[in-house]
Formats: structure tokens, sequence, C-alpha cells
């Protein structure tokens, strides 16, 4: 049934590695992901682009300028093109004490190699990053979930979540394949995230919860959130101590760049 497709632990946060074990490898790589899976995190999370001539990839940004060797815009690259890029290499320069030989040999993986080097050895939270510059990103991502079989549950849990800022495309998808588990994004100033009744009936119609910048909540806001029936997910936590505070908010979920830390504290708590 469709209740059961969205299926969510309700004890624990589940432990996001934000764009893969981005704190001490090349984020959005093969190798980070990796790296996220060995910590055991629950979910990797993947940023999506589109290229030039359509293809699906894991990328943060509009343009390929912060994490590869190029410059320019992914959406004018052909597939042929950003594979030419080098996108561990950067790293290695900006964090020299991090730096690895290894990292000099990655490239921008699409959306189907993740897939096909993963399978259902791990849980995939896919944002849909700038759904407005491009063509069809909706119809191509649900293509890909179904080609792979990932739209299915995976002990307890949602194999696939999609997130976005965007709720034109979240309410696409919805439309396209309403079993799919969907988390609309918001960026609050700090201490006033908020909602009205309105904005909550609306999610309910189409999102199982919200993804909320860390330093914008409030215990209350927490609890009111998960009372008008919402999961919410917690970026991006980048230490211990924002670690502590994510887990005596009690969110559903924490993302994060250093899974195993976040795992070992988790544990201890
Ligand atoms: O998707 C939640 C969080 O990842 C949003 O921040 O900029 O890292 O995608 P960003
Ligand atoms: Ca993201």
């Amino acid at each position: 049934s469709e209740i059961s497709m969205k299926p969510f632990p309700v004890e624990e946060p589940i432990i996001i590695a934000h764009r893969g074990a981005s704190a001490y490898t090349p984020e959005h790589t093969i190798l980070a992901y990796e790296a996220a899976k060995e910590a055991a995190a629950t979910y990797i999370e993947i940023d999506l682009q589109m290229t030039k001539d359509g293809v699906l990839v894991a990328m943060h940004d509009e343009k390929v300028d912060r994490t590869t060797d190029g410059t320019g815009f992914v959406k004018e690259y052909t597939l042929d093109e950003l594979k030419q890029l080098n996108a561990g290499k950067w790293f290695n320069q900006t964090f020299p004490d991090l730096a690895n030989k290894q990292f000099e040999s990655l490239e921008v993986p699409t959306l189907e190699e993740i897939f096909l080097y993963f399978g259902d050895e791990v849980n995939y939270y896919i944002e849909m990053k700038s759904p407005g510059i491009y063509n069809a990103m909706e119809e191509k991502l649900l293509a890909l979930l179904k080609q792979y079989n990932l739209i299915q549950v995976n002990e307890g849990l949602p194999r696939v979540i999609i997130e976005s800022f965007n709720e034109d495309s979240l309410t696409k998808v919805y439309q396209l394949e309403p079993r799919l588990t969907l988390i609309k994004l918001y960026s609050f100033n700090e201490e006033e995230a908020a909602l009205s009744v309105q904005e909550y009936n609306r999610l309910r119609s189409y999102a199982s919860g919200i993804g909320v910048n860390l330093n914008s909540v409030t215990t209350d806001f927490i609890q009111e959130v998960q009372q008008n029936g919402l999961q919410i997910h917690l970026y991006t936590i980048e230490n211990e101590v924002e670690m502590k505070k994510a887990l005596n908010l009690k969110s559903n979920g924490i993302f994060i760049n250093n899974p195993d830390l976040g795992i070992r504290i988790k544990d201890e708590f």
C-alpha cells in the first residue's frame, strides 16, 4: 500500500552521509559514497545536476568550478566532456592535511553509475538540486529508479528518499509516483523556523517531512512538525557539538559530513 512504502523509524534518527563522507573524501564521488557505506550511514546523499546531453550526474553546484579542475556550467558539458574532468584533485589542494593520492583519479559519477555500483547495498537520499534550469529532471530520475527497481522498502526504511527546495518539482514527482518518500527542504534564519497551518496542510498532501538547517530550529518547532505528522531532518552537522545538539532536539534525521563521527556519538548518546 501507499503507507507501507513510506515507513520511517521513530526511535532514532537516520544518519544521512551529506554528499557522501564529504568531511574526509571528495564530495559526490564513488569513493565518498563508499566511505559513507563503510561508516554504516543510513543513507548516502546525492545532489543532482544534469549534463547538456541530459544525463543526471552527482554534483552540488550548477558549475563545475569548485569540485573539479574545469570551469563553467554542468549544463554546458556533454557527459563525455564532463568525464574528462578530475573530481578529486581540488580536495587535495583545499585540504592538504586530508590529501590522498587515490583522490587524484576520481571522476564525476552519473546517477546510473552510482546505482550500478551500489545497487541495493545502500539507501539513497537524492536532491533535485536545480530542477528549474533543467528539462525533465524528475522524469529522468523516476525512469532510473524504476529501471534499477529502487522504489522499495529496505528493512523498514524507504530505499530512496527524494528531497528538494523546489516544491513544484516535488509535487511533480508525487503526481508521477505517489509511493516515493519526499522531503521538502527549507532554509530559515537563525532560530526562526516556522510554518503556517496552510503550509503544514500543503506539505502533508505530498511530502513525508521537511529538511531544515540546524541553527534555525527550536525544540518547540521540532515537536510541532512531528505533531503535524511530518518527519524533520536537520542539515548540516559538522562536528561533535552540533551532533549532540541534533540528538538532543530529537529530530528524525541528521545530515552529516562525517558519518563515522555521527554514528559513534549517536551510539554513545
Ligand atoms: O539537502 C540538505 C542539505 O544538503 C542542503 O544543503 O547545499 O548541501 O545541498 P546542500
Ligand atoms: Ca543536498
